[in-house]
């Protein structure tokens, strides 16, 4: 995977390892990317602020999550080209939106929690070229299958390490 400057990263955010080993996993081409399960919202912050894309939308599920992102993107002055929505993961993209979608992340939730999302929304996007990163929590091997399942070749599979635990990132590529 491409690497990017740490501290365009870091600058703002502090040192966030898994933050930067998912950043870098989006190619800095990248016209909309979609972070479903934003919480905090710092990834789409680090998008934005690495120049790795044009526009991020942010997705949660937690209206207190929603409220305190949208706090957070304004001091952060990144409100203009972050998205923030109430919903559920893909679901939440309108139509209109999905042609445009280059890359989608789950981080931070179970393999069942990200297949039943991709499961659930896949089909909302067109057949276009997609790349999703992904950050199981636990065991993942019956994610890998349903990717394959789905069409997508795993062409980054890697661990991060912050806190003294281990995270994978793995990278799932549609061609068309
Ligand atoms: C543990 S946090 C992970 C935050 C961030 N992605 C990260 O990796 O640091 C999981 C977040 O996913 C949200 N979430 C769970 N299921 C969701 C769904 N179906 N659609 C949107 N958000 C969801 C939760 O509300 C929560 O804020």
């Amino acid at each position: 995977m491409p690497t990017i400057s740490q501290s365009l990263i870091t600058r703002h955010l502090g040192r966030t390892p898994r933050i930067h080993a998912l950043a870098a996993c989006v190619p800095p081409t990248t016209r909309v990317f979609v972070d479903i399960g934003t919480n905090h919202g710092i990834l789409p912050i680090a998008i934005i602020r690495a120049r790795r894309a044009r526009s991020c939308i942010a997705i949660d599920l937690s209206p207190a999550a929603i409220a305190e992102t949208t706090r957070r993107l304004q001091r952060c002055r990144c409100a203009d080209r972050v998205a923030l929505r109430l919903g559920d993961g893909l679901l939440a993209i309108t139509a209109t939106e999905a042609h445009t979608i280059d890359v989608v992340c789950i981080a931070g939730l179970g393999q069942q929690t990200i297949q039943d999302i991709l499961a659930r929304g896949l089909s909302r996007l067109p057949q276009q070229p997609l790349r999703l990163v992904l950050n199981p929590i636990g065991n993942h091997l019956a994610l890998r299958a349903f990717l394959t399942e789905q069409g997508f070749l795993l062409t980054h599979d890697a661990t991060v390490e912050e806190r003294h635990r281990h995270y994978p990132i793995l990278v799932a590529e549609r061609a068309s």
